[in-house]
C-alpha cells in the first residue's frame, strides 16, 4: 500500500549525506563512548549483570524493547550496535530461541562480535548472530556483498551493472532475512536514523520478514511537531537521533499502512529527551502486528466488545459496539481472541456451539458493523433447557 505523501513530507536535508553523516558518528561511538548520543534507559530484569563494561557503556537505545519478547522467540534487531539488546534477549529467548543483530557499521558489528564467545560460554549457549546489512534492505547480506567488491573492483559502467546483477541474485536467491522467518522484530533508537526516501521501504520491510502472527516493538526518537528546516539540515543533529525522528502520529500511520494491525503505545516518556526550538523529542516504544489479511470466513462466530468505549474500530474497519454480540468472520474472530492477541482483554468470545468445519465454510458477508442473534451462534435448532430444577450439581443442604 502507498504511503500517503503527507506522512512522509519530512523534507529530506540538502546539504549533507545522512547515511555518511550516520556512519561516521557510530563508527566513532564504537571506538569511544559518546554522551552526547545516550538516552538513559531503565532495563527491565538483571539481564546486564553478565555483559562487558564495555557493550553497557557504548549503549545508545532510548527505550527497552527487550522487555517485550518471550522464551524461545526467533528475533531481529535492526541497528543491533553494540549489541546490548541482542545479549539481553539472547538471555530472554533461551537456547530454543535466536537472536540475529543487523548494522551497517563494521565498527560496531566487531564491537559485538568481539564479546560473542565470552557471553555464551557465561550463559551456556550460542543463539545469537551479527550481520551486515542496510535495516531498510533486509535482503541484502553486505557482507557477502563486500567480500565480492573485494574481488571485483568497479571502475566502469559494465562492472556497475554486473555488480547490479550479484546483488539482485543475493536478494533473491539468499538473501539475508528470508520472508515470514521472524516472530519479532525489535529496534532501539535506529529507524530515524534512516534516510526519508527509505523510510517507507523500512517499513515494508519489517513486514516482509515477520510471521504471520508475528509483531515488531520500536523503541525510537518521536517529537511532537515537524522538525524545522534548521533542525533538518544539521547533521550532527540527524547522526544525533533528532533531526530524523519521526512526527508521534505520523509514526504510528508509517505501521499503519504498511499493513499492520493493534497498533499500541507501550511507552512514551513524559519528559523530553531533548527540546529544540520549543520541539520536544522523547522516547516512544511501539508494538505493532501483522497478520490480518486473507479470506473471510463464516462460522458463526462473534464477539462483545466489554467496553468501557462506546464503540471501537479495529484496522479493518470492523466496527464493535460496547455490550453487543458483534458478528465477525473467522479470521477477525481469531485476531480478536487468540492468546497472544493485543485486544484479548478486552473481548468475551462466543464461539459456535456446532464448530462450522473450515472447508464448509462460506464466504462471510462483512458489512463492518453487524449485530449477530444469539440463534445465530447456538443453531436454529437449539432447544436447550439448563434450570436449577434440573440441575444436580448441589448435594442435599448446599445451594449454587
Ligand atoms: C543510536 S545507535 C543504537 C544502537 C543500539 N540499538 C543500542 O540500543 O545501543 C544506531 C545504530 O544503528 C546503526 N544504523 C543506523 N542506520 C542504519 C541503517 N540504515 N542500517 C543498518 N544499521 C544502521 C548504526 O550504525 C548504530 O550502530
Amino acid at each position: 500500500m502507498a504511503i500517503e505523501r503527507d506522512i512522509l513530507s519530512a523534507k529530506t536535508p540538502v546539504n549533507y549525506d545522512v547515511e555518511e553523516a550516520v556512519l561516521e558518528r557510530y563508527q566513532e561511538g564504537a571506538k569511544e563512548q559518546q554522551p552526547a548520543l545516550c538516552c538513559a534507559t531503565d532495563y527491565h530484569g538483571n539481564y546486564l549483570e553478565i555483559l562487558p563494561d564495555e557493550i553497557i557503556a557504548k549503549d545508545y537505545g532510548c527505550g527497552d524493547p527487550t522487555r517485550y519478547i518471550e522464551p524461545g522467540e526467533i528475533v531481529v534487531d535492526l541497528g543491533s550496535g553494540a549489541g546490548k539488546n541482542c545479549y539481553i534477549l539472547a538471555q530472554k529467548v533461551g537456547g530454543i530461541g535466536k537472536v540475529i543483530g543487523i548494522d551497517f557499521n563494521d565498527e560496531m558489528l566487531s564491537l559485538a562480535r568481539k564479546y560473542q564467545q565470552e557471553i555464551s560460554q557465561k550463559i551456556g549457549y550460542n543463539n545469537t548472530q551479527f550481520v551486515k546489512g542496510k535495516i531498510q534492505d533486509l535482503k541484502l547480506n553486505l557482507d557477502l556483498v563486500q567480500a565480492w567488491l573485494e574481488k571485483n573492483p568497479i571502475r566502469t559502467i559494465e562492472q556497475y551493472s554486473k555488480f547490479e546483477s550479484y546483488c539482485d541474485q543475493l536478494r533473491n536467491k539468499s538473501p539475508l532475512i528470508f520472508d515470514d522467518s521472524v516472530d519479532v522484530v525489535i529496534s532501539n533508537c535506529v529507524l530515524n536514523l534512516v534516510r526519508p526516501q527509505d523510510k517507507q521501504q523500512l517499513f515494508q520491510e519489517i513486514y516482509r520478514v515477520l510471521k504471520r502472527g508475528g509483531r515488531t516493538v520500536i523503541s525510537d526518537i518521536v517529537c511532537d511537531e515537524d522538525p524545522t528546516p534548521a533542525i533538518l539540515n544539521d547533521p550532527d543533529l540527524w547522526s544525533g537521533c533528532i533531526a530524523g525522528a519521526f512526527r508521534e502520529d505520523k509514526f504510528l500511520k508509517m505501521f499503519e499502512q504498511a499493513g499492520f494491525y493493534g497498533i499500541k503505545i507501550l511507552q512514551r516518556e513524559e519528559i523530553p529527551w531533548q527540546v529544540i526550538d520549543g520541539i520536544e523529542f522523547r522516547s516512544m516504544t511501539i508494538c505493532a502486528y501483522k497478520g490480518k489479511e486473507g479470506p473471510s470466513l463464516e462460522r458463526n462466530q462473534s464477539v462483545i466488545y466489554k467496553g468501557p468505549w462506546q464503540q471501537v474500530k479495529d484496522d479493518d474497519g470492523h466496527i464493535l459496539c460496547r455490550g453487543e454480540r458483534m458478528a465477525v468472520c473467522d479470521k477477525t474472530y481469531q485476531i480478536l481472541t487468540s492468546p497472544e492477541s493485543p485486544y484479548k482483554n478486552d473481548i468475551i468470545p462466543l464461539p459456535a456451539y456446532q464448530e462450522v468445519p473450515l472447508e464448509e465454510a462460506k464466504e462471510f458477508s462483512c458489512t463492518k458493523k453487524a449485530i449477530r442473534h444469539p440463534k445465530e451462534t447456538k443453531g436454529e435448532n437449539y432447544q436447550g433447557t439448563n434450570t436449577k430444577q434440573n440441575l444436580d450439581c448441589c448435594s442435599p443442604g448446599e445451594c449454587c
